[in-house]
């Protein structure tokens, strides 16, 4: 299928299959694929290890943003690095994920969050999957996705995820963590996550990702003529 040169945004809820989507979307239309998450994560990551957010979530914003000014998070070969560090493991743990989501609440944080993206996704083809893509780092996407799913099915999914990986899981504690991080991701007040208006909703509940593709394949078609 020849996909024009266009920017494909996928929003949703957390663990909905958002990034293994973007990336076979990427892998057969040939786009480049740019995981915003991972971003948030590498910060969170890298706010832990220097101590600039406590056991109960108190972050120390001037000092973070101050740091900020040198960090070199970036994607590479294998996934997300921190200069020439690759993280991609660590930032994947409950620890990370337990504190992701006050760390995007920070406006100093989506603000370098931001600037990072656009300055990767310069260029059209590429498919970026987050929490406001399609509302405020790409308003102007041709195409939006905006991703839900039944939340036991998102936990069960995660955990069959991270005990493949070799964790060891809880599926209690994943489903409050992707809960915990719903509700702040919504509430919050920059970027929070919301449906863009010319979004299309894809609920994946009992959806493989041959459905998927199928689904997208035909939105495209319909919408680019191709
Ligand atoms: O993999 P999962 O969908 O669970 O999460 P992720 O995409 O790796 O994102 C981790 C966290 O980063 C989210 O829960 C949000 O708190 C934050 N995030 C955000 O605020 N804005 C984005 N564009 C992407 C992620």
């Amino acid at each position: 299928m020849q996909v024009p040169d266009i920017i494909i945004a996928i929003d949703g809820y957390s663990s909905t299959g958002k990034s293994s989507f973007a990336k076979i979307i990427a892998n057969e239309f040939s786009f480049l694929y740019l995981d915003s998450g991972a971003l948030y994560r590498g910060v969170t990551l890298f706010a832990i290890e220097n101590g600039f957010i406590s056991e109960d979530n108190t972050i120390d914003v001037p000092a973070l943003d101050k740091a900020l000014e040198n960090l070199d998070l970036h994607f590479g070969k294998e996934g997300t690095y921190i200069g020439d560090r690759c993280i991609e493991k660590e930032i994947r743990s409950l620890a990370v994920a337990s504190k992701v989501s006050p760390i995007a609440t920070v406006a100093e944080v989506r603000a370098f969050v931001d600037r990072k993206l656009r300055e990767f996704g310069k260029n059209k083809r590429i498919v970026m999957d987050g929490r406001d893509i399609g509302t405020t780092v790409f308003p102007d996407a041709e195409l939006k996705i905006f991703m839900t799913a039944d939340p036991l099915v998102r936990a069960r999914r995660r955990a069959a995820e991270m005990e493949a990986k070799g964790d060891k899981t809880d599926l209690q504690d994943v489903l409050k963590n992707l809960q915990e991080r719903d509700y702040i991701d919504s509430h919050r007040e920059v970027s929070p996550l919301t449906q863009a208006k010319d979004a299309i909703v894809l609920d994946n509940s009992e959806m493989t990702m041959d459905d998927q593709m199928d689904w997208i394949r035909k939105i495209i078609a319909e919408r680019f003529g191709c």
